[in-house]
């Protein structure tokens, strides 16, 4: 295998470091180039751009596989809690029985919010997106908790810090839809785990607790935990480089939820359902929005479908599809929209184009129509997405912050505009 890359610019030959990763992927390094050469290297929307290293997450696109911590997600998805898994990704390895409940413990002591935040939930209108108060609260939590936002935190300080963010998403998650339905806020309970404390924060009314489920709450689990981390997509990308600035946990967070929030990434989810909800009230004619999104004069695409990454299958979207259709069985409910996205699946797998394109459902196509029977709006699906991404959201900004070779993140560009041109006085333009 090379361990050097040679690269030919203006008849000249230079060498560069190729860096192998333990499961033999390879990269150019190509960070003297320019300094060398002169030039930078260009890639549009960083398909071919390795930005770090990271041992958090390996993902083979090709091949469907993905780990978390060396961890196929299947087996994990399996046997863990979204705790569990939370411990992991951030720490690295399984947690033993104390350092679960130590973990947990500080999760039950954080999950309330300050009266004073209650505050904000009144002012934002009832009828705005709950991924808007999401990023809103989450950076908000930065004037709350002052001793939290040393740049170079200590190991206690990111224990503490990671605890809030796990912890008081769900609450404000909860507290977001009970505002846009004009409920009252139920506080979360002591005795309750984190599952089936947010849906009672959820769904319980003052007078009456909501019922938890077996079924509900582990459908919710593997849904969290398939969300968990994937890599560096365009949401964690985004949390490591506004944290690259040295900008506080809190801050790059709320910058992950922004991101998180486009229909391209983790908004996917409710438009999806919008999709299905649409070709269901026209009648259910899959084969005509498989040929809208082919359609090269219409920029519709078939959201839930096609990854950046997965060039084969997404693993994630395996388990959730099998997920979704045993829920609404133990459930009995009979939810047409299964029925269409199976059909719209099927009849996109077998079509040349996407066929061609090697476009697969990803982990959001399916997602929504177990959120649907739970009793969650689609307005709150890309929440619940963020609640799940929490974990790798922290994982990764805590490796960037250990890696003591981390600089801030600042790519170069192409200029193509104007050359140099001489003031005109606006009398003259
Ligand atoms: N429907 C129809 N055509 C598609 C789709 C789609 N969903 N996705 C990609 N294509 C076509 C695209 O038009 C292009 O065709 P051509 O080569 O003729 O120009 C080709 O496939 C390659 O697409 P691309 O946009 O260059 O691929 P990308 O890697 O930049 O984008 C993606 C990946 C996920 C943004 C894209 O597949 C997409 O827009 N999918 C729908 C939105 C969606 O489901 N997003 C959730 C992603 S998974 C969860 C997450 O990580 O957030």
């Amino acid at each position: 295998m090379a361990d050097k890359a040679q690269i030919i610019i203006e008849g000249k030959t230079y060498e560069l470091p190729v860096i192998v990763g333990t499961e033999n992927e390879r990269a150019v390094d190509i960070s003297k180039l320019r300094a060398e050469t002169s030039y930078i290297t260009l890639d549009n929307g960083f398909g071919n751009t390795g930005a770090c290293t990271s041992a958090i997450t390996f993902l083979d696109g090709e091949l469907g596989i993905l780990r978390y911590r060396g961890f196929p997600v299947e087996q994990i998805a399996e046997h863990c809690t979204f705790i569990e898994t939370a411990y992991l990704l951030i720490y690295g390895e399984l947690p033993t029985q104390t350092q679960l409940d130590d973990f947990s413990n500080s999760f039950t002591k954080q999950a309330g919010l300050h009266k004073d935040m209650l505050n904000f939930f009144d002012g934002y209108p009832k009828s705005g997106h709950p991924m808007g108060l999401l990023s809103a609260m989450v950076c908000s939590l930065s004037g709350y908790y002052p001793e939290l936002l040393n740049p170079e935190p200590s190991q206690d300080e990111m224990k503490r810090t990671a605890a809030q963010l796990l912890s008081k998403v769900r609450t404000i998650a909860a507290c977001t839809y009970r505002k846009s339905v004009g409920q009252t806020f139920v506080p979360p309970r002591e005795d309750l785990k984190y599952i089936p404390n947010f849906l009672h924060m959820m769904f319980s009314s003052p007078n009456k607790d909501y019922k938890i489920d077996d079924t509900v709450v582990d459908a919710l689990r593997v849904l969290l935990i398939l969300h968990a981390d994937h890599e560096q997509n365009c949401s964690t990308s985004t949390v490591r480089l506004v944290g690259s600035s040295w900008a506080n946990m809190f801050a790059s967070i709320s910058a992950g939820v922004c991101a998180l929030w486009g229909p391209l990434h983790g908004g996917a989810n409710q438009e999806v359902i919008e999709m299905l909800e649409e070709i269901h009230k026209n009648g259910g004619n899959v084969q005509q929005y498989v040929d809208k999104a082919k359609d090269p004069n219409s920029n519709f695409r078939l959201m839930g479908f096609g990854h950046r990454v997965y060039k084969n299958f997404d693993p994630r979207a395996k388990i959730i599809k099998k997920c979704a259709d045993d829920l609404l069985n133990k459930m009995g409910i009979h939810d047409p929209l299964l029925d269409i996205a199976m059909q719209l699946e099927a009849a996109a797998l077998k079509d040349e184009y996407f066929i061609k394109r090697k476009l697969y459902p990803n982990v959001d196509f399916y997602s929504g129509i177990i959120y649907k029977a739970i009793g969650i709006p689609k307005e709150m699906f890309t929440v619940m997405f963020a609640i799940g991404r929490m974990p790798g959201w922290i994982a990764h900004w805590k490796e960037m912050k250990e890696n003591p070779n981390s600089k801030i993140c600042r790519p170069r560009q192409i200029y193509v505009g104007k050359t140099k041109r001489d003031f005109v006085p606006v009398t003259s333009r």
